[in-house]
């Protein structure tokens, strides 16, 4: 499967590498990344110049030799380690070769939110949330006060059958603050797609991570069409906390609500619509 479609390299292009050239320009250096390349590298090739290291996973190992053969071909070798194995095992194992901390993190999954370490054993499921959670403490843990790293995570929005993460953190939220856009997308009688639960409780979520340890930009939410599926991507640009505790909680629902989405077509036709129409929308895609 090639990630250079049009929607794909749109995103890397114009929303993603501008966040990047701005970060090495802050902190007059290139960029340490650790990430999901895929084989086709299309993430670095779009961004090579701002990078310097790259640590890349990929757990199917059938792609390891078109992998090896793209490193060379694109002459990353002197500053490319390939790992094969599964980034969520490496993560969760405190394995040594993630050499934390890292400029960039760039988990482009391609599947959803929940993950099974094996398929016969439902007990070690485990939700990306506490995958994220250790890689934001782990980055706290290395990264000196003042200093950032941007994040971003792409999550599929469209296959995943447990969505009771979701469901539970919205029911949570609508207690606190009972928002008609919450309403919404908990009431049973709407045709709400994940992708759409993805998107407002996800950030909230992080934020929540990341209290206490850092401070958090986030930039607008992308949500975008991609073969049969429907993608979440966000931007954030952490800061390791050097002020006093922040409390995002009573904000953040209202911050997501009012700021814009950009939703991208299959064909890279883009829109920008607000939080609120967003999530109280049956289809948002039909109304370019
Ligand atoms: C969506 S692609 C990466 C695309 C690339 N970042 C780009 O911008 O074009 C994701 C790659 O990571 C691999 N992958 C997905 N989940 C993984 C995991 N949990 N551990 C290791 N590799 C994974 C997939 O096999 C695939 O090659």
């Amino acid at each position: 499967m090639s990630y250079n479609n049009i929607v794909k390299k749109k995103v890397r292009t114009k929303y993603n590498l501008p966040l990047i050239k701005q970060f090495c320009r802050d902190y007059n250096k290139k960029c340490r990344y650790f990430g999901l390349t895929g084989k086709d590298f299309s993430d670095i090739l779009d961004w090579n110049s701002y990078i310097q290291d790259i640590l890349t996973v990929e757990y199917n190992k059938s792609l390891v030799p078109e992998l090896i053969k793209n490193i060379h071909a694109y002459k990353l070798d002197s500053k490319t380690r390939l790992v094969n194995s599964d980034v969520i095992k490496l993560i969760c194992s405190n394995d040594p070769r993630i050499d934390y901390p890292f400029d960039i993190i760039n988990f482009d999954f391609l599947g959803t939110f929940i993950y099974q370490f094996n398929n016969k054993n439902k007990e070690k499921r485990i939700e990306r949330i506490e995958v994220f959670n250790k890689i934001i403490k782990k980055q706290g843990a290395f990264l000196k006060a003042g200093r950032g790293f941007l994040f971003f995570i792409t999550i599929n929005g469209h296959r995943g059958r447990d969505i009771s993460i979701f469901e539970n953190a919205l029911k949570s939220l609508f207690r606190k603050n009972n928002r008609k856009e919450i309403k919404w997308l908990l009431s049973p009688d709407n045709n709400v797609r994940q992708y759409q639960k993805i998107a407002y409780v996800l950030p909230v979520l992080i934020f929540k991570k990341c209290l206490n340890l850092f401070d958090v930009k986030q930039f607008k939410i992308i949500v975008y069409q991609a073969n049969q599926n429907i993608m979440v991507h966000l931007c954030y640009y952490l800061i390791k906390n050097i002020k006093a505790h922040i409390d995002f909680s009573d904000i953040d629902s209202k911050m997501l609500t009012e700021s814009d989405i950009i939703l991208i077509r299959k064909d890279g036709k883009e829109k920008y619509i607000k939080g609120n129409q967003f999530f109280s929308t049956e289809n948002p895609f039909n109304n370019f």
